[in-house]
């Protein structure tokens, strides 16, 4: 600490507006943002961007590091997934706690040691399982002592961690009454389990098993059942990995009609699809089997659209890696594939090279959809998301002009397979500081395990704006109930 850094010469862009400025961080965070800022003394170390882009680091909403999940665990922990992230230019991500048989308070303490080897800073969503009046009680406890403001409902997964509607409507109301954001993995697990088996019957057994067993109709139809019941609640809704048009659709009606719902489109859907599923190598096959699905060529472009339109509204990664040691577990039967695939290295780059490089969003939008949203939404802005007076000094440099190659002969996540491998483009982060810490640069990382802080998320973030009010609207419409006084004796 002490450290001083002053950036110098490049474009430094926010959601809100680019400009040619100078950055000056001390001590984690940023203390100035303007042009021509004079170097001071010797002790201040200065980063030339002449050329580049200064901007927020990038900020991954959906991670599962260190989880375990389909009878194994993924392979990137809190270092590794961090070490990745910052190789990337990501600086903080939100992950997802698995209470530990259903108990939020065991899923925390866990989670809580996992990150014990951080290296950068995090958040945590919390994933609700079964419901009871202790489930309920913890939710207040995890809101009101422990800085979670969101909470996943699967609606997959059945037999493991997929939720009724009953379970879904009374969390749903939980979390409004929290000021918390109800997310959901919204596929309709019931008519998963039976495109499964129709699968197996028709000796289907292989990857592209997959895909075929759960097609983009069951996530649509899951994605308007928890609008809809969003919608009868009156509370906001984040519907996580959006996959397919299905999906993306009825999040464009929800969000006409004026309903805060919000769409987290994931790299691997934009810009892959679902043909290498059919690829007769198992291995290279099994890298690309997740849930929901990557779809068939058509959806990933349109779902870049919507990014464009602001129909969604932020990218994630749902970075949820495992080896080809661990994807052959399902060799003989798809169902037992884990579900996954790495990405929290690549996105920044991917975003830029096919969103920004290619002209279909603007420098600003790229910081909003990679950062500056995901503060807002989760209410941690502007000391996340931004470069402004007082942000933490989260910040990457990003070099137009060069070339990278993605693959897992350059990656930092444990996995031997990556889905981008041999993927070319555009655009390189060169620096990543993270509070304040070169620590990456020139190719190589400086980090250290347990550097990493906790970012707590305070409820009532603005996506609740308005609640209240159209609560009392809804109310006042009620046509006035009928008198139906007993006749008098
Ligand atoms: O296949 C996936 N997405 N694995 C991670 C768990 C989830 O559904 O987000
Ligand atoms: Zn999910
Ligand atoms: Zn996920
Ligand atoms: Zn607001």
């Amino acid at each position: 600490d002490g450290t001083r850094i002053l950036i110098k010469g490049g474009t430094v862009v926010n959601a809100h507006r680019a400009e040619a400025a100078d950055v000056y961080i001390e001590d984690g965070v940023v203390l100035a943002v303007r042009p021509n800022i004079p170097v001071g003394d010797d002790n201040v170390r200065v980063i030339d961007a002449t050329g580049k882009y200064v901007m927020p680091g990038g900020i991954d909403p959906h991670t599962h590091l260190a989880m375990e999940f389909m009878g194994t665990v993924t392979i990137d922990d809190f270092f590794s997934g961090h070490a990745a992230a910052l190789a990337g230019g990501t600086t903080m991500h939100i992950d997802f706690v698995i209470p530990v048989n259903g108990n939020l308070t065991a899923g925390l303490e866990s989670y809580k040691q996992k990150a014990a080897s951080s290296a950068m800073d995090y958040g945590f969503h919390m994933a609700i399982t079964k419901w009871d009046d202790e489930v309920a009680r913890e939710m207040e406890v995890m809101v009101k002592e422990h800085g979670i403001n969101s909470f996943k409902f699967f609606m997959a997964y059945k037999g493991s961690l997929m939720v009724t509607d009953d379970l879904l409507l009374e969390g749903l109301k939980k979390c409004k009454s929290l000021g918390a954001l109800a997310m959901v993995h919204a596929e309709n697990g019931d008519a998963v389990a039976e495109g499964q088996q129709r699968m197996i019957d028709l000796g289907i057994t292989g990857p592209e098993g997959h895909a075929l067993s759960r097609p983009p109709i069951l996530e649509g139809e899951a994605t308007a059942r928890a609008i809809r019941l969003a919608k009868f609640i009156n509370t906001p809704l984040y519907v996580v990995h959006v996959m397919s048009i299905d999906a993306m659709e009825e999040i464009a009606k929800a969000k006409r009609e004026g309903q805060k719902v919000i769409g987290e489109p994931v790299v691997s859907g934009l810009v892959l699809d679902d043909s290498l599923l059919w690829d007769p190598d198992f291995t290279i096959a099994s890298k690309y089997v997740m849930s929901p699905p990557i779809r068939e060529a058509g959806h990933g472009k349109a779902l870049q659209a919507a990014l464009s339109s602001g129909i969604l509204q932020l990218v994630g990664t749902d970075h949820c890696t495992f080896n080809s040691t661990q994807k052959a577990f399902g060799s003989d039967d798809f169902r037992k594939i884990p579900n996954g695939v790495n990405g929290i290295e690549e996105r920044m780059h991917i975003v830029w090279d096919s969103m920004v490089e290619t002209g279909k969003i603007s420098v600003t939008d790229y910081v909003r959809v990679t950062s500056t949203e995901c503060a807002k939404i989760f209410n941690i802005y502007p000391r996340k998301g931004a470069i402004l007076e007082g942000s933490d000094a989260d910040i990457i440099i990003l070099n137009p002009e060069r070339r990278f190659v993605m693959g897992a002969h350059a990656h930092h996540s444990r996995s031997n397979t990556n889905v981008y491998e041999g993927r070319k483009g555009k655009g390189m982060v060169e620096v990543t500081i993270s509070r304040g810490r070169v620590v990456w640069e020139d190719g190589v990382l400086n980090i250290t395990p347990g550097s990493g802080r906790y970012v707590r998320m305070p409820p009532f973030g603005h996506v609740f704006d308005g609640i209240e009010k159209s609560d009392a609207a809804y109310r006042s419409s009620l046509r006035a109930p009928v008198q139906r006084g007993k006749a008098a004796a």
